[in-house]
């Protein structure tokens, strides 16, 4: 396939030969896949790191003094390290292996809530958060008498941050708000979110699902207090995630869950808790996603996430450039600062119908509400479709979907 973008820094057919899945067909069509914000594909350098897991090494970790034991074990731990390089987190014990952005959000609502939330305390969310990072707040409050309040958006899809400055109080506990939305694409300001925050001593839980397949993220420089993502936006398996949470939180917190892993001592009187991650990974844990991400932030290190984000930036543009020139499209959060993801509608046909139409194409795309009811309610409209982007996808691809699009608009029409 044919690239027409001007930018040379990486070799975009390169890259497409790492990741197999692209060669299959759809339908009878060359799949295009637009569908990166819900799971990204993995390249082979991902696939091969997980069998060589399981054909050499499995074994279960910090449990046994076997060969395979420590082999397992020290590559689990090397790929904290790997994560807390990646974010450039102070130390690694400030990251915690999760089932997902999901989980991440759950175990510090919990957490936090058990330690610091009571009635009348207030908790800030955003109008634009997916359910994940909303319902976990909802419970704690309902569960201790606390208020959640909303950050609203404005029409063109931005967080509406004077609104969000005097929403901040006394009462004001924790702040939890996406990096990047992932129905829009939007990126927030977080820097000053965080900025406004710490004027008042608030800790800033960041939703980094959307955010980090696109871009580098630093927690020292954002100085939040927590950093959620999962590996399987980010080109690693699906089962395994990252917590990051600054270390006097790691210190403070108490298990999320409770087991084997997590313990020093136990008697049935009493148990004393590990310090560090290890108290919040119960059980035995997802060796090979560790591995996996671990394999998955190399691999995207190598190519670099500032050549991607300046790569997935101009395929953006080209696509709502293209998308624009199309009779009875109408754009949600065509702001300047975004991710490669772009939400539309076409005149009043219904997104699964458009998305259906595209599938017999060949084209993958995500439609619906994208678990961000709140944020179609907003808007006042049932769902979106949404083309979400990755460095592996190429201009003709884009020109294949518009195309497609062309055709379904014809038939809806
Ligand atoms: N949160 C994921 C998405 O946006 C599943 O598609």
């Amino acid at each position: 396939m044919q690239n027409t973008l001007q930018h040379t820094a990486f070799n975009v057919e390169k890259v497409r030969a790492d990741f197999p899945i692209l060669k299959v067909h759809v339908n009878n069509k060359p799949l295009v896949y637009f569908d990166n914000g819900a799971t990204a594909q993995k390249p082979t350098q991902v696939i091969d790191a997980i069998a060589k897991y399981y054909y050499e090494e499995n074994s279960n970790i910090h449990r046994g003094v076997h060969t395979l034991s420590q082999k397992a074990t020290t590559h689990y731990e090397l790929a904290r390290t790997t994560v807390q390089k990646h974010l450039n987190a102070a130390d690694v014990n400030e990251i915690i292996f999760t089932r997902g952005t999901t989980e991440s959000i759950n175990l510090v609502a919990h957490c936090f809530g058990k330690l610091f939330i009571k009635a009348g305390d207030e908790i800030i969310l955003s109008e634009m958060e997916h359910h994940s990072n909303i319902l976990p707040w909802q419970v704690l409050c309902e569960e201790r008498g606390a208020v959640l309040k909303v950050i609203p958006v404005t029409e063109n899809g931005e967080l509406n941050l004077e609104e969000y400055k005097k929403l901040l109080s006394d009462k004001t506990k924790l702040i939890a708000v996406t990096h990047v939305s992932n129905t829009l694409g939007v990126v927030n300001d977080v820097k000053e979110i965080i900025a406004a925050a710490k004027q008042k001593n608030i800790p800033v839980l960041l939703d980094g699902a959307q955010a980090i397949p696109h871009m580098v993220v630093d927690v020292q420089e954002l100085d939040c207090d927590f950093y959620c993502f999962s590996g399987h936006k980010i080109y690693a398996p699906t089962g395994i995630g990252v917590l990051y949470a600054k270390a006097k939180w790691v210190e403070k917190f108490e298990p999320y869950q409770t087991g084997g892993g997590t313990i020093k001592t136990v008697t049935f009187e009493k148990t004393v808790y590990v310090d560090g991650p290890l108290k919040f990974e119960a059980g035995t844990p997802n060796i090979e996603g560790a591995i996996g991400l671990a394999a998955a932030l190399n691999y995207l290190n190598e190519i670099g996430l500032d050549t991607i984000a300046a790569y997935e930036n101009e395929l953006v543009h080209y696509a709502t450039e293209k998308l624009k020139q199309l009779p009875g499209v109408k754009i949600y959060g065509d702001v300047k600062d975004k991710a490669a993801v772009i939400s539309f509608n076409v005149n009043n046909a219904h997104p699964f119908d458009v998305g259906t139409l595209l599938d017999k194409q060949g084209v993958a795309v995500r439609t619906g509400h994208h678990c961000n009811q709140p944020l179609m309610q907003c808007f006042n409209i049932p769902g979106t479709v949404r083309a979400s982007f990755a460095f592996y996808n190429t201009t003709h691809e884009i020109d294949v979907f518009i195309s497609a699009l062309e055709k379904a608009i014809k038939m809806l029409l």
